[in-house]
């Protein structure tokens, strides 16, 4: 793929994708505010220096101006924006309500919450996002839910970017789940694979690699992925593109080893092409794109970016697409979620606080900061920016914000391949994580679950399945002296 063109200061920004030219993006959009180009590269220089034996001015507050305290409760994810105004904190507490509702399939008294299905995983958000932080993993033998499996024909390979073919009869992705008189679409097998990785200083860690098996799905590629946490998603949306742009380096030009490619990816919220940044492959351009996706993939609900209210029913399925929807003629837009409570989710998922960081300023977290600079962490990892100005979004407005993450696309090798490609990322590509709110993750879900599978206890068994492009860091971890692993860990937590 060629690089991307980007040119700063006039209103036209054209991507190369798979050959095919896009572009140009609507100049409305004002977190993509391309015309602002030189005052995105000012603000972003505005980022302090990186001084990683040192606390850095403001990196305490991870969020910015809207980080909260961190406290000791499991509900430390579920905060607003601390800079949000009382008078938007309605919209917050309705768009939680939305986010935490049980929908119920049709036909059903409560017509306001009709529609559910007839597949799907999960009958609300919060049942996956488990107050607001990642899903829980299924015990042996409970039916899945917060680990989706998406699955797609990839036959003798598909070119990048390319759609990859649905499955014919279970479509984009298993739904575990079925309406009254419809029978779940396919059972989900999971068992685990342990293997164990000894450490320089002779300490075994063992790591468990997920099988994962869906009835009736010969001959398709499979992706397992975890609910994600919800945390400062409204900040990586604001984050001027170009300044993500700027790390692209697909050829490996700086010879680090390092070489992000940005995803890029259809937005149905904005009608164009535009630079992936949610989901664990980078698959959707904005919050708006991935709540209509969860809403329909994952609960079969209608909604005004998705207007299908049977789901991922397949033409094959008849049985399904034969069951009462929830679709009301002349009741406001007709669809399942309308227009209002679609963008109150969307105000709700922007606005999830980031909580502060702890101890930033420990001798030990620091000496764990320098290593993660120094064993190259950090060339993924990106600690700091500066997002957009932005007049109607003032919780996220021109905010020093510190996700550690490039929301770049890595290949990081066999051990965490999946078979799926999704938009331009290949199998082994997956979006850097962002690691903010690390070390209260244990605090919200109960336990370590990391990784876009979970199958990582712990930080430091995520750490070691790092490889392709991240190799080199993660044999730095696995030789390095037990003494500079504990800081290196005591830094992560302190995220
Ligand atoms: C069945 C479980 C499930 C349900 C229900 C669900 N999600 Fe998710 N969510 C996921 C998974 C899995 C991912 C990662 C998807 C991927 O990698 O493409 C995700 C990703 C996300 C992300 C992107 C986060 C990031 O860091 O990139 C957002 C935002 C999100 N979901 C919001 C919602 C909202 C809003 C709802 C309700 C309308 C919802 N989800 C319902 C499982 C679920
Ligand atoms: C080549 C880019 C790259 C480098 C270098 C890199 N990472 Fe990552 N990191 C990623 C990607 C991509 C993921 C997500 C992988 C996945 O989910 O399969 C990730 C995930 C993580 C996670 C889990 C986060 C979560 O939410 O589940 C941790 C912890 C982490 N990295 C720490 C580190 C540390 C510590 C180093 C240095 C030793 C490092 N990384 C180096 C790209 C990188």
């Amino acid at each position: 793929m060629r690089p991307l063109f980007l040119c700063a200061g006039a209103a036209f920004v054209w991507a190369s994708v798979a050959g095919g030219q896009i572009g140009p993006l609507d100049p409305h959009l004002n977190w993509q505010a391309w015309d602002q180009g030189q005052a995105e590269r000012a603000e972003n220089a505005l980022v302090p220096p990186e001084a990683f034996d040192l606390p850095q001015p403001f990196e305490g507050l991870s969020g910015g101006a809207g980080s909260i305290r961190a406290d000791e409760s499991r509900d430390v994810f579920s905060e607003p924006s601390a800079n949000m105004g009382f008078d938007r904190l309605m919209d917050f507490q309705l768009g939680n309500a939305l986010f935490r509702k049980l929908w119920v399939a049709s036909p059903a008294s409560t017509k306001a919450s009709d529609g559910l299905g007839p597949l799907y995983n999960s009958r609300s958000c919060q049942d996956c996002h488990i107050r607001d932080g990642r899903g829980m993993m299924p015990e042996a033998g409970q039916v899945p839910m917060a680990l989706l499996v998406r699955l797609g024909m990839v036959g003798d390979g598909v070119l990048p970017g390319a759609p990859v073919p649905p499955h014919p009869v279970l479509g984009y992705q298993v739904q575990t789940f079925a309406a009254p008189g419809l029978q779940a679409e396919a059972v989900v097998g999971l068992e685990w694979a342990e293997e164990s990785v000894r450490l320089g200083d002779g300490t075994t860690v063992s790591l468990r690699r997920p099988l994962v098996s869906v009835t009736g799905a010969e001959g398709a590629a499979l992706s397992a992925r975890l609910a994600p946490q919800m945390i400062g998603l409204g900040l990586l949306e604001a984050i001027p593109m170009l300044v993500l742009a700027e790390r692209v380096d697909p050829d490996d030009a700086d010879g680090n080893g390092i070489s992000g490619r940005l995803n890029m990816v259809w937005s149905a919220a904005h009608q164009q092409m535009l630079p992936g940044r949610f989901g664990w492959k980078a698959g959707r351009a904005t919050l708006a794109d991935q709540t209509a996706s969860a809403l329909f993939g994952d609960m079969g609900l209608s909604n005004p970016l998705v207007p299908l209210p049977q789901g991922d029913c397949t033409a094959a399925q008849k049985d399904c697409l034969a069951l009462p929807n929830g679709q009301e003629a002349g009741v406001r837009d007709g669809l399942e979620v309308d227009q209002t409570s679609f963008d109150l989710i969307n105000f709700y998922s922007r606005n999830l606080a980031v909580p502060r960081r702890r101890g930033e300023g420990d001798a030990q977290v620091l000496q764990g900061k320098a290593l993660f600079n120094a064993i190259g962490c950090v060339d993924c990892h990106r600690p700091a920016y500066v997002t957009h100005a932005l007049p109607d979004q003032p919780e996220q407005s021109f905010q020093l914000i510190w996700p550690y993450s490039d929301l770049l696309l890595h290949d990081m090798g066999p051990g965490l391949a999946d078979d799926l490609p999704e938009g331009l990322a290949m199998g082994s590509e997956w979006r850097t994580a962002p690691l903010w709110g690390l070390g209260l993750t244990a605090q919200v879900s109960g336990q370590f679950t990391l990784l876009h599978d979970g199958r990582a206890r712990s930080i430091l068994e995520a750490v070691l399945w790092h490889g392709g492009e991240a190799q080199g860091p993660r044999d730095a971890v696995v030789s390095m002296p037990a003494e500079d692993r504990a800081a290196l860990l005591k830094f992560l937590e302190s995220l």
